[in-house]
């Protein structure tokens, strides 16, 4: 059974491509699934692209094409909380759709009909990747370089657990950073796909784990430090840490 591995960053994908071997490519509704061996382990690999919609008809496709039981998201965040750092990794527990609003005739954030106002990733995989992440970013002197760590701060990255939240919107205001810490005070992060993944896993009975780097503090600056840090960084969270949980 292969491990389903999604991302929505073209760098990360990428640099787990170049890991793989034996890989065969199928292209299906204007994604590629990249099908192959990482570190030994079967696994199928797809850039999402970027949205709730884009990212929940990927999921759908590798789990019924590909027949994959468990899945593993990784990509980048903004921080919503000031104790959060660039470069730290969020472990999704609990993921949140924070643009649905169905009010008056449901509460805030929650999904009509199925009356989750949140989707929980699986506990074990959950664990395992939260395990991966934190032996990953003891090694991180090795890792990255000292001109990549000085230029994005990244001195003592860590590991958090906790709610990640997801639209269609990208963030990049104190007034957005306010509401959020009001209205969803347990969410940590703040990115445009992990919560609609969410939703196909549970449709699906299909076990999902998230990881995100944090590339911005969702602030004025935020696209600056996205991109480069999603081309300087990103990719190299990503690989190391499924090599620790695969290997
Ligand atoms: N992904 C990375 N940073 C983000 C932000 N600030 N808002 C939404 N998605 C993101």
């Amino acid at each position: 059974m292969s491990l389903g591995i999604m991302s929505a960053m073209p760098e990360e994908i990428n640099s787990v491509l170049n890991a793989m071997t034996s890989v065969s490519s199928a292209v299906h509704g204007n994604r590629t699934f990249y099908k192959g061996l990482l570190y030994k382990k079967p696994v199928v690999l797809v850039f999402s692209n970027w949205g709730k919609v884009a990212a929940a008809t990927t999921a759908t496709q590798l789990i019924q094409s590909f027949n994959i039981k468990k899945l593993i998201f990784t990509g980048v965040a903004g921080a919503l909380q000031e104790h959060l750092n660039i470069g730290d990794v969020v472990v999704g527990k609990h993921l949140y759709q924070h643009d649905m609003d169905a009010r008056p005739l449901y509460e805030q954030f929650e999904i009509p009909i199925i009356k989750k106002k949140f989707f929980k990733t699986d506990v074990s995989l959950t664990k395992e990747l939260v395990k991966a992440s934190e032996a990953y970013l003891q090694a991180i002197p090795n890792n990255l370089s000292h001109t990549l760590s000085s230029e994005f701060g990244i001195t003592n990255p860590k590991v958090f657990t906790g709610g990640i939240a997801s639209g269609d919107q990208f963030i990049s205001s104190i007034e957005k950073i306010e509401q959020f810490n009001k209205n969803l005070p347990d969410v940590l992060c703040v990115e445009m796909e992990g919560a609609a993944v969410a939703q196909v896993c549970f449709d699906y009975k299909v076990c999902f784990a998230i990881m995100r780097t944090l590339s911005d503090k969702a602030k004025a600056n935020a696209s600056i430090d996205f991109q480069k840090f999603a081309k300087q960084v990103a990719s190299t969270y990503a690989l190391g840490i499924l090599e620790k949980i695969l290997m």
